[in-house]
């Protein structure tokens, strides 16, 4: 019987898949990002191809950096990252959260503001956007 009750209250936890930040993504807009290795203090590197801009400019790929919550939160750490344009004056932060579908799909929740430079103060009511962003994992084909 007991044996029957430990295994019982380990099953849940031995089943549920861990979200990992590391690695490729993809979101709703068709944008790309790479997210390096998470370090121990939480910190990550990476880069962002993004779909679309704001501007004219060519779109390049922008480096971004980034920390996770402290391993406490087990399954599913909420997460920061900047990304500096490289192609533009803006900036944008990202800050969201990393899920595990029912169906075992890794998927980050974020919402994100971008800053764009405008000329003067009298402009500053413009410089920001806010929006949602939802990403999941690229994988390649023999994944
Ligand atoms: C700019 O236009 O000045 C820089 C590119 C901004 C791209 C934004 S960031 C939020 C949203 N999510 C994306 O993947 N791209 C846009």
């Amino acid at each position: 019987l007991l044996l029957l009750l430990s295994l019982a209250l380990l099953a849940p936890s031995l089943s549920a898949k861990k979200c990992v930040l590391t690695g490729r993504w993809t979101n709703d807009l068709g944008s790309n990002m790479t997210i390096g290795a998470v370090n121990d203090k939480g910190e990550f590197t990476g880069s962002y191809h993004t779909a679309v801009t704001a501007t004219t400019n060519e779109i390049k790929l922008s480096p971004l950096h980034g920390a996770q919550h402290d391993t406490n939160q087990k399954d599913h750490p909420t997460f920061g990252f900047t990304v500096n344009w490289s192609f533009s004056d803006a900036i944008t932060v990202f800050t969201g959260q990393c899920f595990v579908t029912k169906g075992g799909k890794e998927v980050l929740k974020t919402m994100w503001l971008l800053r764009s430079r405008v000329d003067g103060i009298n402009d500053d009511w413009k410089a920001t956007r806010v929006g949602i962003n939802v990403f999941t994992r690229l994988r390649t084909p023999r994944e």
